[in-house]
């Protein structure tokens, strides 16, 4: 078998620590690994717990819990699981008549059949929009790391790439470039007053837009084809206008700030673009002024007509730096912003799914009086430690691609990942893997938290893998890295 994600060299007890947690890790993530038609394909959610059996745990193999799971993979140079799983999730693509193309949310072999579930088990019976977003991503790096093109320009890859894009090249009832999806469609499934174009859809249809253009020049260099090559150009406006939209209306800085607190409001007509939403003055949070500090920057939660979110979501920021969808100086305005706002972002475990948690009136309207929901805990503002990963390599991401640029910043993102990192090899063996953590510095294992989590697992060997091992393997992540060199 493959290497695990390699050892910390050098000696002392912390090393020795380390080390055994990291040798556990990698054989619980052993353990998670499931097959389908007898050969792996991906990872359980979670594991059942060693001692109290038949707890309800998550049996199934969830697309978005194996993001880190295929990226680990790839590392370990495991090719045939992860193509075995991109093919599982594309057999399960949707042919429904109204949801053709939908990736499935998870799956699970039951009787030698595929079971697989779109959303009709879950609360509201939402589809996981994220999971048919991330799936072009991940088919992307498969081929970028193997070197797979066979594989990337198959009719069977290139058909489901089709399909996905009919879902969202589509006219609609308005003239922006996001994907409208209802509360409960991403990573936070339970309501949390996060319908509308929340950032992390947003985000990940950036990235999603990205690989499939690089999967579709795949197939333009074999065949030519004038539909082929019409798809790629719309596509490509589409991420275009995307990324335009997302900088314009949802990158917040102290001078964006006070921009907005000064701009005409009820307009109509042509002056209309001076504050095209209509945001009164009156909805800016007084908590932005800290938050911000001088120089912070990032990309609010979600724009509605006249209710901009101005929560922080930390995936949706992480990945907008991973997927080049924010610009370097903005990437570094946006660390500065964790630096900055630490205490609440990282605490006792990294991190914050999302800042500040809906709290009284808010709690009560916008997550329907969820108790699992409750403020400072799960999705409203809990503590999970598998997103840690996303920002560390995006971090060294942006190390790797303006090395030299502001040292001293970069330097002590750094010292904050390694804090973080730590801070999780101390905790979470004793805290048995658990999916989130509870309470306003995170210290508190979720109430209702599953305990060994495969992303919380997995996220740790990651983190681990680019801070001591090889800190040039985030370029697997690069989207902005073309076709040239695959043959
Ligand atoms: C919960 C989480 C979701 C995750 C699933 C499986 O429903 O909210 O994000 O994918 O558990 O771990």
């Amino acid at each position: 078998m493959a290497t695990t994600a390699g050892r910390s060299s050098g000696t002392g007890p912390a090393i020795s620590i380390e080390n055994a947690v990291l040798d556990r890790a990698s054989q619980l993530f052993e353990s998670s690994l499931i097959s389908v038609h007898g050969s792996l394909v991906g990872s359980l959610a979670a594991l059942a717990h060693p001692r109290r059996r038949g707890e309800a745990n998550y049996g199934e193999v969830f697309l978005r819990d194996n993001v880190p799971v295929m990226v680990h993979l790839l590392l370990q140079q495991r090719f045939p699981v992860v193509r075995h799983f991109l093919e599982t999730c594309l057999l399960l693509q949707s042919e429904g008549r109204q949801t053709r193309g939908v990736f499935p949310t998870s799956f699970v072999e039951e009787n030698g059949q595929l079971v697989a579930d779109y959303g009709q088990r879950s609360i509201g019976s939402i589809s996981s929009v994220d999971a048919s977003l991330w799936w072009p991503v991940l088919c992307w790096l498969y081929v970028k790391r193997s070197r797979d093109v066979g594989f990337g320009i198959s009719q069977g890859v290139q058909r489901g790439v089709q399909r996905l894009l009919d879902l969202v090249l589509k006219p609609g009832f308005q003239d922006a470039p996001v994907l409208f999806v209802p509360d409960c469609a991403f990573m936070i499934d339970r309501p949390m007053d996060v319908w509308g174009a929340p950032l992390e859809v947003q985000v990940l249809l950036f990235g999603c837009l990205k690989a499939c253009c690089r999967l579709m020049e795949l197939a333009q260099r074999q065949s030519q084809s004038r539909l082929l090559d019409q798809r790629v150009l719309s596509t490509r406006r589409w991420q275009h206008d995307l990324r335009r939209y997302l900088l314009k209306h949802y990158w917040v800085t102290t001078r964006t700030v006070q921009v907005l607190r000064r701009r005409p409001t009820e307009q109509y007509g042509a002056h209309q673009h001076e504050n095209e939403f209509n945001v009164q003055p009156q909805v800016i949070p007084p908590w932005l002024q800290d938050w911000l500090a001088d120089r912070g920057g990032y990309l609010i939660g979600n724009m509605r007509t006249g209710r901009p979110d101005f929560r922080f979501f930390s995936l949706g920021n992480a990945l907008a730096c991973l997927f080049g969808l924010l610009t370097p100086p903005q990437q570094r305005a946006l660390f500065r912003l964790v630096l900055h706002n630490r205490a609440e972002l990282m605490a006792q475990m990294p991190m914050r799914i999302c800042h500040p948690p809906l709290t009284a009136e808010e709690w009560r309207h916008g997550t329907g009086s969820d108790p699992k929901n409750w403020p400072g805990s799960y999705h409203n503002g809990g503590h999970w430690p598998s997103l840690l990963w996303y920002l560390g390599w995006a971090v060294l991401l942006h190390e790797q691609r303006h090395p030299g640029a502001d040292p001293a910043l970069l330097s002590r993102m750094r010292t904050l990942l390694e804090e973080g990192f730590a801070l999780q090899i101390s905790q979470l063996p004793r805290q048995q893997w658990a999916e989130y953590f509870d309470g306003p510095t995170g210290r508190w294992v979720g109430q209702q938290s599953r305990t060994y989590q495969t992303w919380t697992v997995v996220g740790l060997l990651l983190q681990h893998h680019v801070l001591h091992c090889d800190p040039g393997a985030v370029l697997l992540f690069d989207l902005d890295a073309g076709i040239e060199g695959l043959r």
